[in-house]
């Protein structure tokens, strides 16, 4: 089989190394990938917006499955371009990728179903949304409608902060047309946890958990970021908790969808917040996390083409989901400045330290060749670094081991990931 992967980073090395490790594979593509993708694929310069040239390049190619592993493709409708080719593609349509792609859409979609979730009201306008928050309660959480990079949701401790915020989203369009409509949600507290699940229109089957670390410093501090690190399971989700969102999350989400005439097939990513009513959905995403890709990935032991193919074809119940009863974590490696300003360019030393180490993965978010031929640095988060261990705390000190293996100038990265399982 030859399989195109669309994205180009950590998530996207993670999820082409397990399609390498499938018998059934013959040739990895990947538009348009990054240096370490590219030793395990053929990196192919397409962007992942450019449908017209990947659906061109599919089919020139007689690609048999494509992957797509970014959220902005999948929300535009990438998988339909290729359907409408009869290729075959994993990934939800855009008419279900709404359920990321519009946060207005799945709010309304789990107030209509009793999908639990925090109280809200959603607004097209900044007048309403200035008037309703005169008579709030703070904090509160603003949220601009679509894709923003995972920076579109605001906090406010103040009538100020949140008037302020209003404006910046839907007046100045902070995050362009994502502000065009707005939610406004009440403030939750409690620990987050992320369940990622295959889901074939139907049937769902969660993967193992997993928590991330979105803020770029030390004691969650500084600004927000795609990520810097992450770590599964969570001691935190508990059988308990799995059995309550078994029962009112999961299956009633992909039921939702279908009844809405927008059957989701692919992977929904569940952020959840651990309330002290119970678990409530914090937000829908309708692809694999990324750096949660980097720890559950690894720990899947079947083979992900198996599961995406009956996914396509409707009969994931057929398949046998199982994960290793061990733990991950992974470190993020980044450049000094990530998320504001930074610089990129910069060799990077000892890839080769993770050759043939069983249970230790360098996966390339930001990296490129240059013309010499060097692995260098061209992003944010350049590395994504996981180890697993027998429990999370082996794997992390694993991780924590493993970051020292590659150097680079100005590597940065977080020294307190997995420091909650500490608590546990
Ligand atoms: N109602 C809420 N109460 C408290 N915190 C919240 C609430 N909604 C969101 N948050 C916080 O804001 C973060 C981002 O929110 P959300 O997941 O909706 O945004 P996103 O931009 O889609 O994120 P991602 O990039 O992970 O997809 C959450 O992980 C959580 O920490
Ligand atoms: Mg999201």
């Amino acid at each position: 089989m030859k399989v195109l992967i669309v994205g180009s980073g950590g998530r996207e090395h993670a999820i082409a190394a397990s399609v390498a490790k499938s018998p059934k594979v013959t040739k990895i593509y990947c538009a348009p990938g990054n240096a370490g993708i590219g030793q395990i694929a053929e990196c192919v310069p397409i962007g992942a917006m450019e449908f017209d040239k990947i659906t061109a390049f599919a089919k020139e190619n007689a690609i048999d499955l494509t992957i797509v592993g970014m959220d902005d493709p999948l929300v535009g409708g990438l998988i339909d371009c290729l359907e409408a080719e009869d290729l075959r593609a994993f990934g939800p349509r855009k008419n279900a990728a709404i359920l990321e792609g519009s946060k207005a859409f799945s709010k309304d979609l789990m107030k209509k179903y009793g999908i639990p979730t925090a109280a809200y009201e959603n607004f097209d306008n900044p007048e309403e949304a200035l008037k309703y928050l005169e008579t709030a309660k703070f904090p509160i959480v603003l949220k601009a409608d679509g894709l923003a990079l995972g920076k579109g949701v605001l906090i406010c401790n103040t009538l100020e902060e949140a008037q302020e915020g209003v404006r910046s989203i839907m007046t100045d369009k902070k995050f362009g047309t994502a502000g065009n409509r707005m939610v406004i949600e009440e403030f939750m507290t409690g620990r987050e946890v992320s369940v990622l699940s295959f889901v074939d229109g139907k049937t769902i089957q969660t993967m193992t958990s997993a928590q991330d670390h979105k803020r770029a410093q030390d004691g969650d501090q500084g600004l927000n970021t795609g990520g810097m690190g992450t770590f599964s399971p969570s001691p935190f989700y508990t059988k308990e908790v799995d059995e309550f969102c078994q029962k009112y999350i999961y299956q009633a989400t992909v039921d939702a969808m279908a009844a809405e005439g927008r059957p989701f097939k692919g992977i929904i990513f569940f952020g959840l917040m651990l309330t002290e009513d119970g678990p409530k959905v914090l937000e829908y995403n309708a692809r694999f996390g990324d750096p949660e890709a980097q720890v559950v990935l690894p720990r899947m032991k079947n083979d992900l083409v198996e599961v995406v193919e009956a996914c396509i074809d409707g009969r994931l119940d057929q398949i046998d989901l199982q994960f290793e009863d061990n733990a991950a974590v992974c470190v993020v490696l980044a450049s000094e400045g990530y998320p504001v300003s930074y610089q990129k360019g910069f060799p990077i030393k000892g890839l080769d330290s993770f050759d043939g180490k069983e249970g230790y993965y360098c996966f390339h978010a930001g990296t490129a060749l240059n013309e010499k031929g060097e692995i260098v640095t061209n992003g944010g988060r350049v590395l994504g670094i996981t180890a697993k261990g027998a429990t999370l705390k082996e794997a992390r000190a694993n991780a924590y081991k493993a970051t020292e293996w590659v150097s680079f100038e100005n590597k940065y990265m977080r020294h307190d990931i997995g420091k909650a399982i500490d608590e546990a």
